[in-house]
């Protein structure tokens, strides 16, 4: 999709659609009511007669509107003014775009980006916008030989805006949109790839694309051999029981001189059928979703590249499957970490802490300013948070306050829960340093706490994104989680330095 922005009246745009708001009840929006002014009242007798209240989700088209250049306009609801919030403002945009595209509008102007959003600016309004089009058009067809693509597919948005003095920010808000609609797309569709044929060694592969496709990014793939040599016994313990050889990838944006590295560490768990520990058949596949951590550091790199942000920024992901088999790990057995300590695995499906708490180890030659990790990690996640937060712990308060903070500008939001050394009690083992499980109280927490060994030398803060990373049921796929936030936090620490 192509997104411009620019200021100008509604009644001189020679396009194919223009689209004007109507807030409830049956209010026309500065946009729509010039629009009726030149028309002569066109619209306002429409509404009138009761054609459209100005609900969301709601929208009515006209065509050959008295005085007007462009060939149609889409009245779309927006509910009431004083209400309007940002989830609002993603269903308005959301309800538009797939309307264009259902009535075959291969391009439009949106005045919609004019609406007032509260506590939101025209910068917001237009990356968000475009962040939202790119969502609500998102298909993963891949996979499918017979595509349903639209006849006449739209193609071209210019988002309007009130005055030519926001022009040059809205460039800048433009270039961010396109950046971290790319990188969620990239989260996405590695996401939706099922095990198969995202595997670690397929992961490996597309870093060093990323590579190929970036001149600010260099790439390194560890193999199993030298992961051995690094003594990541932890790590190594999970993809025993798979034919899928494990990899840890390490990406590196480079461009922030000799400042210290942001480390961005995704867990990269393809398929997680719970080992030994195994999982129950219904809803299993989901689980091709384990290595959304993962993903969503592939997409912030992209959007760090492609915004050519100029920060050091590393991502590693340690890439592994969790399968059941001969060689696999077992409960009860003790392995050690790269960090020296040693670990009871009391359940083979609490994998992912294990493979994380390498890499984590691993980062630390990085030196690094802060280590964020972003895993799937536990299922009570998913409980306590639902879809709408990310689980967010940290040994460090500022960066957590900094996250926070990222997460509600970007409206990707992410939900603070306590990191407390009471905890870790839950984590103790007769046979070992730690145990890999903490029992049923608190699973999001005592899985952090676990992390929390490994991060000790550092500011270090853990996303867990179980619940938002994916969606279920008819909405089944990938949603790109903590991309837009994540790429949020980069750029607030651009502005700074
Ligand atoms: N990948 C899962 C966590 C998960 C489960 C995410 C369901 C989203 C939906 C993780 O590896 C796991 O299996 N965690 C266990 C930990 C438990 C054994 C302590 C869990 O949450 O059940
Ligand atoms: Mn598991
Ligand atoms: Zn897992």
């Amino acid at each position: 999709m192509e997104f411009t922005a620019k200021s100008g009246n509604p009644e001189k745009q020679r396009t194919a659609c223009i689209v004007v708001g109507v807030y409830e009840p049956r209010r026309l929006s500065p946009a729509a009511e010039r629009l009726d002014q030149i028309s002569d009242g066109f619209i306002s007798s429409l509404i009138r007669r009761g054609d459209l209240e100005g609900k969301i989700g709601q929208t009515l088209l006209l065509h050959s509107v008295p005085n007007t250049l462009c060939d149609r306009i889409l009245l779309v609801g927006c509910g009431r003014e004083r209400e309007l919030h940002d989830s609002q403002y993603r269903k308005i945009i959301a309800t538009t775009t797939t309307t264009l595209n259902d009535i075959g509008a291969m391009e439009a102007v949106f005045y919609l980006t004019e609406l007032h959003i509260k506590g939101r600016d025209n910068h917001w309004n237009i990356r968000q916008a475009i962040e939202t089009v790119e969502n609500s058009l998102y298909r993963f067809d891949q996979l499918k030989t017979k595509k349903d693509s639209a006849r006449r597919p739209l193609r071209k948005i210019v988002l309007s805006i009130s005055s030519r003095r926001e022009l040059s920010d809205s460039d800048a808000a433009v270039n961010e949109g396109y950046a971290i609609a790319h990188g969620v797309k990239q989260a996405k569709d590695l996401g939706n790839l099922p095990g198969n044929i995202c595997t670690p060694s397929y992961l490996a592969e597309q870093a060093l694309e990323m590579a190929e496709e970036f001149d600010s990014i260099s790439t390194e793939i560890i193999e199993q051999a030298e992961m051995e040599q690094l003594g990541m016994g932890s790590l190594l313990s999970v993809s025993m029981g798979s034919r899928q050889p494990p990899r840890l990838i390490c990406m590196n944006h480079n461009k922030g001189g000799d400042s210290k590295p942001i480390v961005l560490v995704g867990k990269g768990l393809t398929f997680d059928a719970g080992g030994i520990s195994l999982k129950p058949a219904a809803g299993m596949d989901e689980m091709k979703y384990d290595m959304c951590g993962g993903a969503s550091v592939f997409g912030v790199m992209r959007a760090v590249a492609e915004l050519k942000l100029p920060l050091n920024v590393i991502g590693v992901i340690p890439a592994s499957e969790n399968m059941p088999d001969g060689a696999a790990n077992k409960p009860g057995d003790v392995v050690t970490s790269m960090s020296g300590q040693t670990i009871e695995i009391l359940n083979t499906d609490a994998e992912g802490r294990l493979i994380l708490c390498d890499a984590l180890t691993y980062s630390e030659k990085f030196d690094p300013d802060v280590v964020i990790d972003i895993a799937t990690l536990t299922g009570a996640c998913v409980v306590a948070l639902g879809q709408h937060a990310s689980g967010l712990l940290s040994n460090h308060s500022p960066l957590a306050h900094d996250l926070i903070n990222a997460g509600k500008s970007s409206g990707d939001r992410a939900w603070e829960l306590p990191l407390w050394e009471e905890y870790s009690e839950q984590l103790k083992s007769p046979f070992a340093d730690l145990a890999n499980i903490g029992g049923r109280e608190a699973g999001t927490i005592t899985a952090a706490c676990f992390l929390s060994n490994f991060t000790k030398k550092f500011h270090w803060a853990h996303l867990d994104i179980a619940g938002s990373a994916w969606l279920s049921g008819d909405k089944k796929g990938s949603t790109g989680r903590p991309v837009p936030l994540l790429t949020q936090y980069l750029l607030d620490r651009c502005q700074s330095k």
